[in-house]
């Protein structure tokens, strides 16, 4: 049959995501996210989810009683990575995110909550889904690769 399309030649070519992109261009899309945000807003999102730390159950007794230092960590490190300035390692260096994450118990559970806090954190800013999306895809590999219990 002419100009039919041509079938998969593995198994795998099917199941592919439509909107696959490559790391380079997904990293681009992320890095572009400070610019359309703006400073304020990260810290809307750290406030945010802090916010929701500050009443969780399992999430609130493996963070400091005092949350300032957390929100301001977390506000320059997600300016820091979303395409901003290096507030963050000025201050602290490297971010090593895993090493810093080995004093706390983070299992599957532990790494839902805190996807989960973040999803919320994100609408209580008022992020439009465009930009939360790529987003939320960061966060959701991210805390995964934090776990280190099983
Ligand atoms: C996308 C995933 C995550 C990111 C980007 C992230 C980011 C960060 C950052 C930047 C800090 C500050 C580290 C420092 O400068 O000392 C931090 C601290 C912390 N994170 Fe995470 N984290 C993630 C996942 C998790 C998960 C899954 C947990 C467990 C529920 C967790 C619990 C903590 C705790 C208890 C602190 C100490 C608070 C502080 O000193 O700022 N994190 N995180």
């Amino acid at each position: 049959m002419p100009n039919s399309t041509p079938e998969p030649t593995k198994p795998n070519d099917v199941s592919l995501p439509i909107a696959a992109v490559d790391a380079s261009t997904e990293r681009a899309v992320e890095q572009s996210i400070y610019q359309q945000l703006g400073a304020e807003k990260f810290w809307d999102i750290a406030r945010a989810f802090y916010g929701r730390v500050d009443k969780h159950e399992r999430m609130r007794p493996i963070f400091p009683a005092d949350l300032q230092e957390p929100i301001r960590n977390q506000a320059e490190f997600l300016i820091q990575y979303f395409g901003g300035p290096q507030t963050y390692s000025d201050r602290k260096g490297h971010p090593r995110l895993r090493m810093r994450h080995a004093p706390f118990p983070i299992d599957v559970t532990m790494r839902n909550d805190w996807v989960d806090c973040m999803r919320g954190a994100l609408v209580d800013a008022e992020i439009s889904e465009f930009i939360a999306a790529p987003m939320m895809a960061y966060f959701e590999r991210t805390a995964t690769f934090m776990m280190n219990r099983p």
